[in-house]
């Protein structure tokens, strides 16, 4: 087999000089796990990053009513969040006393300013609200759809709408879940955020109307959300 030379196109389109200088170099670790902890990091920076331009795509599809390349994007976006889950739980393979060699060099950053997860959240609020817009502008009543059951295009979008919320459900379990093994429940993160709050943040949810509707179908209650002109967010 005919070896490939480092200089090969493949190196210089994929910039991987540049990606592989990205983790602290071997002689400047405090440890040798830096290189995993450094590489999951940027790991989940890049795949949210790359979900969320799928998002934002979503989004543009959605103000024109284009309801089926939407689910498409949003499907995709919540596969790639189940890459980065599995890339997160990675870090449950550091042990304890090796990861706390290394914290020290952490200081007091933190990845709760990560900008991937801010842009998801913003996206994730756009995409809220633009569903809802078209709810609106469209006269569909979403606990209608539901209760009907047909898999038309607004009932697959929602669906892959509940998907990604629970794809980022688990990745919140799983952050929780590394975080209070690594460093316990009830310490408090080099960020100064109690661990504890993360545990709460596994609640959290983007579509509330959404999650919502599986209450109405559970107490056969009045269909009043969502509905065009209405608007009552549950
Ligand atoms: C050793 C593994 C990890 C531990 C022990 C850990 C721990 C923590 C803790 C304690 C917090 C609370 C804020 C603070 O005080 O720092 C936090 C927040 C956060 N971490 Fe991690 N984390 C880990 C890995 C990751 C990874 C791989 C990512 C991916 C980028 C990440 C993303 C975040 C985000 C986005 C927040 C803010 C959460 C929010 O605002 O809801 N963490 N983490």
């Amino acid at each position: 087999m005919p070896s490939v030379p480092p200089s090969a196109p493949y190196a210089d389109y994929m910039r991987l000089p540049e990606l592989l200088s990205l983790r602290r170099p071997l002689d400047e670790r405090v440890h040798p796990d830096e290189g995993l902890f450094q590489t999951v990091h940027q790991v989940n920076e890049l795949l949210l990053a790359t979900a969320v331009d799928d998002l934002h795509r979503a989004v543009a599809h959605i103000r024109c009513d284009q309801l089926t390349p939407a689910a498409a994007l949003l499907a995709r976006a919540s596969a790639i969040v189940d890459v980065a889950t599995r890339a997160l739980r990675l870090l449950a393979r550091l042990t304890l006393r090796d990861y706390h060699l290394l914290r020290p060099a952490l200081g007091n950053s933190t990845a709760a300013a990560s900008p991937a997860w801010s842009h998801t959240r913003r996206v994730l609020s756009r995409l809220d609200e633009v569903f809802d817009d078209y709810l609106t502008r469209a006269d569909v009543d979403i606990v209608d759809v539901y209760r009907r059951g047909e898999p038309d295009t607004v009932h697959r979008l929602a669906e892959t709408m509940i998907d990604l919320d629970s794809a980022l459900a688990l990745w919140r379990f799983h952050h929780h879940l590394v975080a209070a093994r690594l460093v316990g429940t009830g310490a408090t993160g080099t960020g100064g955020m109690p661990v504890d709050v993360l545990a709460t943040a596994i609640h959290s949810r983007a579509f509330n109307l959404l999650w919502q509707v599986r209450l109405l179908m559970t107490t056969g209650g009045h269909k009043d959300v969502g509905v065009a002109g209405e608007r009552g967010r549950p």
